[in-house]
C-alpha cells in the first residue's frame, strides 16, 4: 500500500460503511471469531499488537466509541482519537475527504461517526485503511447491527423465524434502518413496527427491504401493546431528539412508549427487549430486573463483536 501518495484508496480494502457490505456468511464468520475471542481472552489478547486505531467521532457517543477503544486495547492494540470536532482541523474548515487521507496516514483503521448522512462513504472513498462507520447521521449504523445481530443470535440461538417489533422512532433511528435491512436476509423473519405516524419507518428504507425479500412481512402499527404477544425480539429505541426540528414535536412524542413491566405480562416468557442505549424515558428503570430485558449484556457483546471486526479488517483473525 502507497500511503505516502495519498491519493484514492487502496483497491481491495474492505471497508463497513452500511449493514449490506458483510453478508449472512461475513457475519456469521465474526460471530464464531467472537465466541471464540468470550470463551479464550488470552489468544487474541496480543492479536493486534503494532497497530493503530484511529476514532473520529463528530457526534456524540458512549459506547460505540468506548467499546471500539476497549475492543482495540483489548486486542493488544493502540488508539488515538478525536471526540470533539471543535478541537480539531474541522473546526477551521477542513474537508472530510483531507482529514481523512491525513489520518489513514497515521492509523493502521478509521472509526467514524458523522452527522452527514452518507459522509462514511465519501471517507471510505479516500481512506488508504480499512473505514469503520460508527453512524453517519439518520442513515446507517452497521457496527450496531453487528452488535444486535450478534446479541439475538446469543440470546435466542438463531437469527431466523423470528418476528421482530421495532419500536420508538424508526424514522430518524439509523440503528434501526440497518439492522433491519440485514435482517431481512435471513429466512421467515417478520417485523412488526410500531411508532408515531410521523415516526414511520422511511419509503426508502421499506423499499429496500422489499427488494431484498419481496413479500417480507412489514406491519405498521401505532400501538405497541397489540403486537407484543407475537413479538420473539423487542427492539425499543430512543426518539432522537437531535434530529428533531423543532422542541415542541420533540417533547409531544417523547413518552410515546414507555415500557414497563405490566406491559410485558402480555408478552411471550422468553421475548428478549433490546436497546441500543441511550435510553431515555422508552424503557421503565424496572424493567432492568426482568430476565427479559437483554441491552447491559448486549452492550457487553457488541465490545466482543467489535473485536471480532477489528481482527477481520486488519487481517489477524
Ligand atoms: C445509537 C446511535 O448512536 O445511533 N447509540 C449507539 O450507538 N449505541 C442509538 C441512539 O443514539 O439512540
Amino acid at each position: 500500500m502507497d500511503r505516502e501518495r495519498l491519493g484514492p484508496a487502496r483497491k481491495g480494502k474492505r471497508d463497513f460503511v452500511d449493514s449490506l457490505d458483510f453478508s449472512p456468511e461475513d457475519y456469521q464468520r465474526l460471530f464464531s471469531l467472537a465466541d471464540s475471542i468470550r470463551e479464550n481472552p488470552a489468544r487474541m489478547a496480543k492479536a493486534c499488537s503494532g497497530s493503530l486505531m484511529a476514532t473520529l467521532f463528530y457526534e456524540p457517543s458512549t459506547r460505540t466509541r468506548l467499546s471500539f477503544e476497549a475492543a482495540m486495547r483489548r486486542l493488544g492494540g493502540e488508539v488515538i482519537t478525536v471526540a470533539d470536532p471543535a478541537t480539531s482541523s474541522v473546526a477551521k474548515g477542513e474537508s472530510l475527504a483531507d482529514t481523512i487521507r491525513t489520518v489513514g496516514g497515521y492509523a493502521d483503521l478509521i472509526v467514524l461517526r458523522h452527522p452527514k448522512e452518507g459522509a462514511a462513504r465519501l471517507a471510505a472513498l479516500y481512506s488508504p485503511v480499512p473505514l469503520i462507520n460508527g453512524g453517519d447521521g439518520a442513515r446507517e449504523h452497521p457496527t450496531q447491527t453487528l452488535t444486535d445481530l450478534y446479541t439475538i443470535l446469543t440470546c435466542k440461538g438463531r437469527l431466523e423465524d423470528l418476528t421482530v417489533a421495532l419500536c420508538g422512532d424508526l424514522r430518524y433511528g439509523r440503528t434501526v434502518h440497518s439492522l433491519i435491512k440485514a435482517l431481512t436476509r435471513y429466512p421467515d423473519i417478520r417485523f412488526l413496527l410500531v411508532s408515531p405516524e410521523e415516526l414511520r419507518l422511511p419509503d426508502s428504507v421499506k423499499e429496500e427491504v422489499l427488494l431484498l425479500r419481496p413479500g417480507v412481512s412489514l406491519q405498521e402499527s401505532e400501538q405497541l401493546e397489540e403486537c407484543l404477544p407475537e413479538a420473539d425480539v423487542l427492539y425499543m429505541t430512543r426518539i432522537q431528539k437531535e434530529r428533531f426540528f423543532n422542541e415542541e414535536d420533540y417533547l409531544r412524542l417523547r413518552d410515546a412508549y414507555v415500557l414497563t413491566p405490566e406491559k410485558l405480562q402480555a408478552a411471550k416468557p422468553d421475548l428478549i427487549v433490546m436497546h441500543p442505549l441511550p435510553r431515555v424515558t422508552e424503557i421503565s428503570p424496572a424493567m432492568d430486573a426482568d430476565p427479559r430485558a437483554v441491552y447491559f449484556q448486549q452492550a457487553r457483546l457488541g465490545m466482543y463483536a467489535r473485536m471480532a471486526l477489528i481482527a477481520d479488517l486488519l487481517g489477524v483473525a
